[in-house]
């Protein structure tokens, strides 16, 4: 099984981006340790980020019938997109949405979410470790032993 591992806007930063709030690890080494625990896992992993809300729809469209789910955190475009929402909705793929920060216990603004009501579940506010457990919520979503 393949899986899509999307980055939104800014992601690009991590590590030097206000590292109080996202941590100090960089996009690359998320990318790195999210292969490294998928092998593990018996799975394989495609990396993207784009600041381009276009190339992510672009990329969504395109993981149809070449991955089995996708991970997507949409940094500032969860809060805006309803054309992320539509894009997953029409491709019919799963998906978990992650953040690094709890949306939840920070302003207001972040804690809607056009993602969430179109994924299987959220996961946020556990930093780079948030992607390693979306990996482990889609391989059992894949493997039928979870929702
Ligand atoms: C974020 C949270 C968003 O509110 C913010 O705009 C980001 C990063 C996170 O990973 O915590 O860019 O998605």
């Amino acid at each position: 099984k393949s899986i899509l591992v999307l980055n939104g806007p800014n992601l690009n930063l991590l590590g030097t981006r206000q590292p109080e709030v996202y941590g100090a690890t960089t996009l690359a080494m998320i990318e790195a340790s999210c292969t490294a625990h998928a092998a593990e896992a018996g799975l394989s992993v495609s990396c993207l980020q784009s600041n381009h809300e276009g190339v992510l729809i672009d990329a969504i469209h395109a993981a149809k019938g070449k991955h089995d789910g996708l991970i997507l955190n949409a940094g500032a475009l969860t809060h805006t997109s309803i054309a992320l929402m539509d894009a997953i909705t029409s491709v019919e793929l799963p998906l978990v949405e992650v953040h690094l920060s709890n949306i939840h216990a920070r302003e207001p603004f972040r804690h809607k979410s056009y993602i969430a009501p179109v994924a299987l579940g959220q996961i946020c506010g556990f930093g780079a470790q948030g992607y390693l457990l979306a990996i482990d919520a889609l391989k059992a979503h894949l493997s039928g032993t979870e929702p």
